[in-house]
């Protein structure tokens, strides 16, 4: 396994990670303009990128995943849900679905609230847990998990509900995982998806569990807590929703 953070444009965090010995590689949350960036280190790892995912349709920067996609002749794929919106076709990734590059899987964890469309991947290294098992090493938590917050709920609107499902998806499928699961958000400090992201760019489940205030609400302070002062939506938004819907 090997394993690439990228910190780039907008306080995004985007990965790069796949089998050596294999040599393919799956690539996350690309920004427009980076591509170069994970051409390159493919070639370092000499591995072939097969997979371009985003962890949802980003309303903060225009994704670099259709562009990376075609230079690499990867496919590019989103979640299921986005199969009537978006104007372009993709691969589409259904809930618990096996991303297998090499020895490395990426289980699909779909986790509305962010957006509805929203994913993390739950990443395990075959070669470390023994044969077909797999445990999650670490989990790509997109922007419904950061280091000391949560992903904002009100992007798609219907802002209380949402985050009363990012309650359920944090709650039911990632703080059920164990303690020692390594996270990697889609942001750090400065991002607009989130208030009161860290600046560092990865944690644990069991350190998230203990120390971030919001994961240690009942669901109604939660709610209360997510909406009661909601960040401005960035000027650009509806411009960088439409290009990543290819409209
Ligand atoms: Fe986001």
């Amino acid at each position: 396994m090997f394993f690439r953070q990228l910190a780039t444009k907008e306080a995004t965090l985007s990965y790069l990670f796949g089998c050596g010995s294999c040599h393919v590689a799956v690539a996350v949350d690309p920004v427009l303009g980076d591509e170069d960036w994970f051409i390159a280190e493919a070639g370092k790892q000499d591995v072939k990128i097969t997979h371009v995912i985003d962890t949802h349709v980003h309303a903060d920067h225009y994704s670099g995943g259709r562009a990376l996609a075609e230079k690499a002749g990867a496919l590019y794929c989103l979640h299921e849900s986005n199969a009537e919106r978006v104007k372009f076709p993709f691969e589409s990734l259904r809930d618990k679905q096996h991303i297998v590059v090499g020895n490395v899987v990426a289980e699909v964890v779909h986790t509305p609230g962010h957006t509805p469309d929203s994913i993390c991947l739950a990443v395990s290294d075959l070669r470390r847990v023994g044969g077909a098992a797999t445990a999650p090493w670490f989990l790509l938590t997109g922007d419904t998990l950061f280091v000391g917050a949560v992903g904002r709920p009100d992007l798609a609107g219907k802002e209380r509900e949402m985050a009363s499902v990012l309650f359920d998806s944090l709650h039911g499928r990632i703080l059920n995982l164990p303690g020692e699961v390594e996270l990697y958000p889609g942001h750090t400090s400065g991002s607009v998806c989130g208030v009161g992201i860290s600046g560092k760019p990865g944690s644990t489940v069991g350190f998230e569990k203990r120390w971030n205030p919001l994961l240690n609400m009942e669901r109604e302070a939660f709610v209360a807590a997510l909406t009661a002062e909601i960040p401005p939506k960035p000027a650009e938004m509806a411009l960088w929703v439409a290009a990543n819907l290819g409209e």
